[in-house]
C-alpha cells in the first residue's frame, strides 16, 4: 500500500514525464512504463487484490484518479504531438498548386532530322517514296555493283572506312569468293538494293548516315546524304533538271531559283552532273536564289554553291541489278542533307551538329509538333 503522498509524488514524476516527452515514441515510452504490463500504475492497481477491504476501499479510488489523470496526460500529449507530426508533413509535402500542370517542352528535334523530314515530305508529294539500306555493306553494293570494280580509281577517292575481318568483316558473295565490309561511303548502294527488287518502274528518296575518314570544319567522319532515283522508260535529263529545281525551290522556299549543271564524273553515271544553286550574300549570310551576276568566290555579292553530284543511270549499273538498260532508263542524284541544313538555318560548322552541345541544340532546334507538312510550310 502506498501513501496519499507517495501515490502524489507518483503522479508528478509522470505527469512531468509525459509533458517532457518530445516525440510520440517518447510519450508512448512513459505509457509503458505507467500503463503496460509491469509498469508502475499497473503494479498499484495488482496490488489492490492483495489489500484487506477496507484499506483497498481506502485506496482504490486515489489509485483509479491516479490512473485517470496519467492516462488522460498521456492522450493529450498524444493527439497534440500528433498533430505537429501532421503539420511538419503537410508542409514538407506542400504541393504548390500554381505550377502549371503540363510541364514545359523538354528536347528538341535535331536540324538533321527536320531537314530528313522536310525533304522527305517534298519528295513525298512528288510520289517519290522512303528506300533503307544497311550502313555496314559489302563492297560489291557499295562499289562494284555501282561500275566501280576492285581496282578502279574512283575507290581511292572515298576514305573508306573497312570493317576488321575479326569484326565480322567479311562475307561471302554468291561466287563464293570473300567481300570485305565497308561503312557505307555514300547513298548510292540503296539505288543497287532497290533495282535489285525488280519492282519497275522506281521512284525512291533514301536519306541516311554515310562515312569517310576525313574530318575538318566542313566535313566530320559520319555525316548524312539522301540519295534519289527514278528508273522509268524515257527518262532524261530533263526530268532530272525539273526533279531538282522544284526540290530547291520547295526547300528554300524561293521562286527565283537558278540551277547549274557543269559536267563532271561519277562511275555509276553517264553522262554525270554536280549542280550548283545560286546564291547571294545578305548582311554577311548566304541566301540562295537568283542569278549569280559574276562567277567570283565566297566574298562577292553573289556565288555558285555546289549542293549535289547526279547524273543518268549509268547502263551498266542497271544490267548489274538486272534490269535491261534498253528497256529501262533513270536519273539518280545524292545530295549532302548536312550542307543542306547548313545554308537553309544558316550554320558554319559542321562539327557542332555532332558535338551535342545542349545550348546549341536549344538555338537550332525544333519543337516536337513542328512537323513539316507541304500545306502548313517546310520552312523555318
Ligand atoms: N554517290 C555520290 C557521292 O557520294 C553522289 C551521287 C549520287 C552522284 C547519285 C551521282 C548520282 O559523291
Amino acid at each position: 500500500m502506498t501513501t496519499d503522498a507517495q501515490t502524489g509524488d507518483l503522479q508528478g514524476d509522470l505527469l512531468a514525464a509525459v509533458r517532457d516527452a518530445a516525440t510520440p515514441d517518447a510519450v508512448e515510452a512513459v505509457r509503458v512504463a505507467a500503463l503496460g504490463k509491469s509498469g508502475s500504475i499497473t503494479q498499484l492497481m495488482k496490488s489492490l487484490g492483495g489489500l484487506a477491504p477496507d484499506e483497498r476501499l481506502q485506496v482504490a479510488p486515489r489509485y483509479q484518479a491516479l490512473r485517470e489523470a496519467v492516462s488522460a496526460a498521456i492522450e493529450a500529449k498524444k493527439a497534440t504531438l500528433g498533430r505537429a507530426v501532421l503539420e511538419a508533413r503537410l508542409a514538407a509535402e506542400r504541393l504548390d498548386m500554381n505550377l502549371p500542370s503540363t510541364p514545359g517542352p523538354v528536347g528538341s528535334i535535331h536540324p538533321i532530322s527536320q531537314v530528313t523530314d522536310e525533304l522527305s515530305e517534298i519528295f513525298a508529294d512528288l510520289g517519290f517514296t522512303v528506300a533503307e539500306g544497311p550502313e555496314i555493306e559489302t563492297e560489291w553494293y557499295n562499289f562494284t555493283a555501282l561500275n566501280m570494280p576492285e581496282e578502279h580509281p574512283a575507290r581511292a577517292m572515298h576514305d573508306t572506312f573497312y570493317v576488321r575481318p575479326e569484326d565480322g568483316g567479311e562475307r561471302p558473295s554468291p561466287e563464293g569468293e570473300n567481300l570485305r565490309m565497308v561503312l557505307r561511303t555514300h547513298t548510292s548502294p540503296v539505288q543497287i538494293r532497290t533495282m535489285m527488287e525488280g519492282k519497275t518502274p522506281i521512284r525512291i528518296i533514301a536519306p541516311g548516315r554515310v562515312y569517310r575518314s576525313d574530318s575538318d570544319a566542313t566535313h566530320t567522319p559520319m555525316f548524312h546524304q539522301v540519295e534519289g532515283m527514278v528508273i522509268d522508260r524515257g527518262i532524261h535529263l530533263g526530268h532530272l533538271k525539273w526533279t531538282l529545281e522544284t526540290f530547291v525551290k520547295a526547300f528554300f522556299e524561293v521562286d527565283d531559283v537558278t540551277l547549274r549543271l557543269r559536267p563532271s564524273y561519277f562511275p555509276f553515271t553517264e553522262p554525270s552532273v554536280e549542280v550548283d544553286v545560286g546564291c547571294s550574300w545578305e548582311g554577311g549570310t548566304l541566301k540562295v536564289g537568283g542569278t549569280p551576276t559574276s562567277l567570283a568566290g565566297s566574298s562577292a555579292p553573289s556565288s555558285w554553291l555546289e549542293i549535289l553530284g547526279s547524273g543518268m543511270v549509268h547502263p551498266r549499273v542497271i544490267a548489274n541489278c538486272g534490269l535491261d538498260p534498253d528497256e529501262w532508263q533513270g536519273f539518280a542524284f545524292g545530295c549532302g542533307i548536312d550542307r543542306l541544313a547548313m545554308l537553309k538555318y544558316g550554320m558554319t560548322d559542321l562539327r557542332a551538329f555532332f558535338d551535342a552541345d545542349l545550348r546549341w541544340l536549344r538555338h537550332f532546334g525544333f519543337a516536337a509538333l513542328d512537323v513539316p507538312t507541304l500545306s502548313g510550310g517546310v520552312g523555318a
